[in-house]
């Protein structure tokens, strides 16, 4: 057979053309996206599902500033459940199943359920859910001793300003303001919770007006799954808790695995919708799109921690992969993740500009605050742990979890584990990111992603004009 072999570009062959623009502000630059047929996000970015960049913070934080994380799969499902059920739980309008503990408890175990849960105070109640007072960190604070009963320290009932089932959001804000109380908890006409609203929540709204919320006012967050071994109990546990997406995420996409997974998880996730990948064709597009999924995520090697296309020698060039299985994706209305190989904000204006929908982002939001893993010193210098989900130590950990059943020394590792510098809050690099993207947008006259999608104009560069493009001749 005759082998044909066409060029493949990625974000550094190439340059947007400018076009004249009519902004006077890059904040004209309107951000919304679809992140899945029906999710919409106020900013294009997700955070990838790697184990050293999504855990509850990077997705708490992410979905406040208008994006979403995708928290990942290496731990086992009760606890990746129990992240995505903390997240959904970081902010709320009415929460209508409050945590609650028994009057006889000691402050020993209301310590440790706070500390569990991540939450400032209880709601007290026996088995029958009838409300009997409300313990707090402040009452927490005038407890003697660890054994010391709930019931001894509690706010009880008799002294506690309730609303009843039925009051809205805005007016138990109202009721909080005029009583100057933290906490309202909400009950039935036989004194059984209801549900409760916080101070923080309002907080919270105020704080964060473009976060990304669900119908109940809690951030929305995604969680990941494979193809083979507990993928189904762990989207069916996920699902459980709350999470809005599931990404059925595996190094190679485009197979009958993934098939055979996209039918069994459309049985067990309801209408949750799905996103899946990795693919890096357009052959894999419409494939992945007639099976009628969500989202494609399209990326095969361009990571920062990967190896793959060493190792295996497959992989396409980013820029030409999300092109060519954008312009598939747009006939089905599927959106488009471009994952991984995002450098600079300009990569984001360029996978844009090439048809993606939204980025993933691994290596430039590991070593943030809120990326999972602690910060290491050496010498002035301050470090986390970023590292690729098919590397050596993610094999390891899996194995010690029984999460993998293959032998160790049978793995052969498609990504490398390292350091990156500690960068401090997501937020700081958030705004640079979204800084550059806007504009970004103002230079090719684009007022909103749709329009960069569609107006974006490209030039491919040589080594020399990529030289030109950085700082370069100075001392
Ligand atoms: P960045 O460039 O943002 O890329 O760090 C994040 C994406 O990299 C992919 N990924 C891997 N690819 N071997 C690979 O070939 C790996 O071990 C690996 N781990 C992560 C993944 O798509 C992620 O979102």
């Amino acid at each position: 057979m005759k082998k044909i072999i066409p060029l493949a570009l990625t974000y550094d062959d190439v340059l947007i053309i400018p076009r004249r623009s009519t902004f006077t502000s890059r904040k004209e630059a309107v951000t919304t996206t679809k992140l899945t047929k029906k999710i919409n996000l106020h900013i294009p970015l997700v955070s990838a599902n790697m184990d050293m960049v999504t855990g509850e913070a990077m997705a708490v934080t992410l979905a406040r500033l208008g994006g979403i994380g995708i928290v990942h799969r290496f731990m086992t499902i009760e606890d990746n459940a129990a992240v995505i059920r903390r997240v959904k739980r970081a902010q709320n309008l009415i929460i209508s199943d409050p945590y609650t503990i028994d009057p006889t408890a000691t402050v020993r175990e209301v310590k440790q359920k706070v500390e569990i849960l991540g939450v400032s105070g209880l709601l007290i109640a026996n088995g029958d859910r009838k409300l009997r007072g409300v313990i707090s960190s402040r009452d927490l604070v005038f407890a003697t001793h660890d054994d010391q009963l709930v019931q001894e320290i509690m706010t009880p009932f008799e002294k506690l300003v309730v609303a009843e089932k039925g009051v809205t959001f805005t007016e138990a804000k109202y009721i909080m303001a005029q009583k100057k109380i933290e906490k309202l908890p909400i009950i039935n006409k036989d004194g059984e919770i209801e549900g409760l609203v916080t101070m923080s929540d309002i907080q919270h709204l105020g704080q964060y007006p473009h976060a990304n919320v669900d119908q109940h006012g809690q951030l929305i967050v995604g969680g990941a799954v494979g193809v083979q071994g507990d993928y189904l109990e762990r989207a069916q546990e996920l699902v459980k808790a709350g999470v809005d997406v599931i990404v059925v995420d595996i190094a190679h996409g485009h197979s009958d695995l993934m098939f055979r997974a996209i039918e069994k998880l459309r049985e067990v996730c309801g209408s949750v919708e799905l996103i899946v990948g990795n693919i890096a064709t357009a052959t894999a597009a419409e494939e992945l799109c007639a099976a009628g999924v969500d989202a494609i995520k399209v990326g095969v090697g361009p990571g920062t921690t990967c190896i793959t296309r060493l190792v295996t020698g497959c992989g396409v060039p980013q820029l030409t992969a999300v092109m060519e299985c954008a312009e598939v994706a747009k006939k089905y209305n599927t959106p488009v993740i471009a994952d991984g190989g995002i450098q600079k904000s300009g990569d984001i204006v360029k996978a844009i500009g090439v048809g993606a929908d939204t980025v993933m982002i691994g290596g430039l939001f590991a070593g943030t605050t809120e990326s999972p893993g602690r910060v290491m010193s050496r010498g002035d210098k301050k470090y986390k742990v970023y590292r690729g989900s098919a590397s050596f130590d993610v094999s390891e950990k899996r194995k010690n979890l029984g999460l993998e059943k293959k032998d160790l020394q049978d793995v052969v590792p498609e990504g490398v584990e390292s350091v990156v510098p500690f960068k401090g809050p997501l937020a700081d690099i958030v705004a640079q990111l979204v800084g550059g993207l806007r504009s970004g947008m103002s230079y090719t006259n684009a007022h909103s992603i749709a329009e960069l999608q569609e107006v974006a104009e490209f030039v491919q560069i040589t080594n020399a004009g990529m030289r030109e493009s950085g700082a370069h001749d100075i001392g």
